[in-house]
């Protein structure tokens, strides 16, 4: 005991911890009353994320990220006990740090507290609400799965499809044509060490911010903020209305850290982390390419608007979200904060819950997502049980393209009717689409021997809006 004293004193005197944590650490906040736990959302979001780096640290000490390699690697990893945790702590800390951001930046905005000092607060916040988002999307690739890699190559061909740039944008986010080990590589990059390096910057600057200009009071309705009088004005409150920050306020910090991270070793042991799908190979739509919870509504609700404008919204709808963000601050800088003078503040929120609740809802039952449990083209459909049109509506059934084409009635309806097909192209035609894909087609090039291909088109080029004649039964 007297040692660990003394090596205490130690380390303070040639470090002076304590004579620059003291301060940091028993700094006046305003009593928050009513609303007190509302203000731990974001000592939560921080925890969630020392959670992710922890976690993160581990899986990456087992994995290979490499496109051979990764799925193995990772079924290992889920294969222990300990890596099954750890995992599935990952995987729910993901979940959580997302929630709490989100709930952290909606108390933030209802209570209006980005106006003056504090716009700079809010913008640091918006980047790191940017970045965690840019973790999720990243992440879910390194799975090498079917469910990470078709999300991901289903949002980098939709990025293509952004008019002038999306070329460019496509490129960048596969590291190439298609998405492949390059593109592997590099989210493992960014989401190892590009982007929580810039997380850990934002989340200094926004702490240094967090003391810089002080918590935010509660809002009372009839109280604007006036810039010229709200430094001093906040200094009295403070003077006459404060409590230093540990523990009176903090504590509460603690306590809800304490019951996220059991929550979180919870989840993990009874729930596990997510299925690990089939390992990837892009000419096999074996799982349902359906993105985490918190990017669902979002494919929903690309593939419900009219086909000409999707083109438009993928990359306008992130953009005046940022926007948005960016200029809230900005042109509302000052006067109420009070949300009960601000009514709107709560009809956004609300519009921006439910949109996420709904969409994503319809996204989890959407007939856009392929239809894996799709069975083989029967014969009385194919019209013949050998030779090359038969071999083409096997591969028709084994390449999955029957989970998003629909062959008089079979099948999925993602993508165009194929019933007639042999009416509507040639063979050249289909042979263009299948090399190139398109919108939601992945491209079959390189993935398809020349003999398979002329069997498809054998297939497809059977399909002639003719009057069935039935098989005549006793003959
Ligand atoms: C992930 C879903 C998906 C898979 C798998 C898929 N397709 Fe497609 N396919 C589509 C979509 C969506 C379109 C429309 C693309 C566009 O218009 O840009 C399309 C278009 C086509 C077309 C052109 C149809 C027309 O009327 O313009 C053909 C032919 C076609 N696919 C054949 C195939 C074949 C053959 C396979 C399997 C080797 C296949 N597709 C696999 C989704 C898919």
């Amino acid at each position: 005991m007297r040692f660990l004293k003394r090596a205490w004193i130690w380390v303070d005197d040639v470090t002076g911890i304590s004579a620059a944590m003291t301060p940091l650490l028993e700094h006046p906040v305003p009593k928050a009353r009513k609303s007190a736990w509302l203000y731990v959302l974001g000592s939560a979001t921080l925890v969630a994320f020392l959670i992710q780096i922890v976690t993160g640290i581990a899986l990456a000490s087992g994995y290979v990220a490499s496109a051979g390699q990764a799925y193995d690697t990772l079924k290992f990893i889920s294969g222990t006990d300990f890596g099954r945790i750890v995992r599935g702590m990952h995987a729910f800390g993901a979940s959580a740090m997302i929630i709490l951001i989100g709930l952290h930046a909606i108390r933030v905005y209802v209570m209006a507290a980005y106006k003056y000092p504090r716009q700079m607060n809010w913008l640091t916040g918006a980047a790191l609400l940017m970045l965690t988002l840019l973790m999720a999307f990243t992440g879910q690739l390194l799975r090498w799965d079917q469910t990470g890699f078709w999300s991901v190559m289903i949002a980098a061909a939709q990025a293509g499809k952004t008019p002038i740039i999306g070329n460019w944008m496509g490129h960048f986010i596969m590291a190439g044509d298609t998405v492949g080990g390059a593109t592997l590589s590099r989210f493992f990059a960014a989401h190892v060490f590009f982007i929580p390096a810039l997380i850990f910057l934002f989340v200094g600057f926004h702490l240094y911010l967090v003391l810089h200009n002080g918590i935010s009071e509660p809002p009372e309705a009839g109280r604007p903020v006036d810039p010229k009088t709200y430094r001093s004005w906040y200094r009295a409150l403070l003077a006459r209305d404060g409590e230093p920050f540990w523990p009176d306020a903090a504590w509460r910090d603690v306590v809800f850290a304490f019951l996220l991270v059991a929550a979180v070793v919870a989840l993990a042991v009874i729930v596990g982390p997510p299925e690990l799908g089939k390992p990837p190979d892009p000419t096999i739509v074996e799982a349902s390419p359906r993105p985490e919870w918190y990017f669902l509504w979002y494919f929903a609700v690309l593939s419900l608007i009219p086909k000409w404008s999707e083109d438009w919204v993928i990359i306008l709808g992130p953009a005046l979200f940022i926007a948005a963000l960016i200029l809230i601050p900005l042109v509302a800088s000052k006067g109420e904060r009070s949300p009960f003078r601000r009514p709107w503040s709560f009809v956004i929120v609300a519009f921006i819950i439910f949109v996420i609740a709904y969409y994503g809802a319809v996204g989890k039952i959407a007939p856009w997502s392929p239809r894996m449990d799709a069975s083989p083209l029967s014969v009385q459909v194919v019209g013949s049980s050998s030779g090359p049109v038969a071999d083409g509506a096997k591969l028709f059934h084994d390449k999955g393209c029957e989970y998003c084409h629909l062959v008089s009635g079979y099948g999925g309806i993602r993508g165009p009717d194929l019933t007639y097909a042999g009416d509507t192209m040639t063979p050249a035609q289909m042979t263009t689409r299948i090399y190139s894909g398109g919108t939601n087609m992945p491209s079959y090039n390189g993935n398809l021997t020349p003999d398979q291909l002329s069997a498809l088109l054998a297939f497809l080029s059977s399909r002639h809006r003719q009057p069935v004649l039935p098989i005549p039964e006793n003959q």
